[in-house]
């Protein structure tokens, strides 16, 4: 599906610079790359981080699964072939709100290592930062927030995550929330202090 098309074109480039934004917006731009499992956290985590981060005057964006199923992918499944173009087209997109300069929090299962370590090639180094939203199987059914797991069991959805399709889960991720463990507030204060000790944002 993503086989290349495109031919005659070129390159435009403009006058502004990523330093540019960077002292303008007083910020450096990155993104947070959420996997998990549905049910993990992904989503809860990553409102409540966009929402410390504004309070503190930082530019941060949520680009979340299943809004961006809404729309943008609205004609993607959860094949194995679909969930790779799923993740290729909010790679790229990823991409360009991290060269606007925006703290940009991804919240997608992204099952497989394979399609998350296409993605991470896109950056330049240190500019995406693979959080494994970890929570085991058990408690993200016990969970269950959208009922899903639930019909999947019941066999009412196909290749369902945990269940009928599989989760590959990251071998060397920048950064681990357990949140079987931790509460969301941790789970923030993580991730804050992460991107504290990166030099991606100073607080008050
Ligand atoms: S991904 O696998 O392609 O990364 P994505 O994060 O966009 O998935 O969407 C996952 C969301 O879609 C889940 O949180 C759930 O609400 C919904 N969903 C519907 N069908 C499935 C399915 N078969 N497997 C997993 N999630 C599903």
């Amino acid at each position: 599906m993503s086989a290349t098309k495109s031919t005659n074109i070129v390159w435009h480039h403009g006058k502004i610079t990523r330093d540019d934004r960077v002292s303008v917006m007083k910020q450096k731009g990155l993104t947070l790359w959420f996997t998990g499992l549905s049910g993990s956290g992904k989503s809860t985590v990553a409102v409540e981080l966009e929402h410390a981060l504004v309070e503190n005057g930082y530019h941060a964006y949520i680009i979340d699964g299943d809004n961006i199923r809404h729309g943008l992918n609205k004609n993607l499944g959860f094949s194995p072939e679909d969930r790779t173009e799923n993740i290729r087209r909010v790679g790229e997109v990823a991409r360009l709100f991290t060269d606007a300069n925006i703290i940009t929090i991804t919240a997608f299962i992204s099952p497989y290592r394979a399609d998350r370590e296409q993605v991470r090639a896109l950056f330049a180094y240190g500019e995406f930062v693979e959080v494994h939203v970890k929570c085991p199987l058990d408690v993200c059914e016990g969970r269950d927030p959208k009922g899903l797991y639930k019909k999947a069991r019941a066999g009412q959805i196909p290749e369902f995550t945990g269940i009928s399709a599989p989760y590959e889960e990251p071998a060397s991720p920048e950064v681990t929330l357990d949140t079987s463990e931790l509460s969301v507030e941790d789970s923030v204060k993580k991730l804050l202090a992460y991107l504290e000790e990166k030099g991606r944002i100073r607080l008050a």
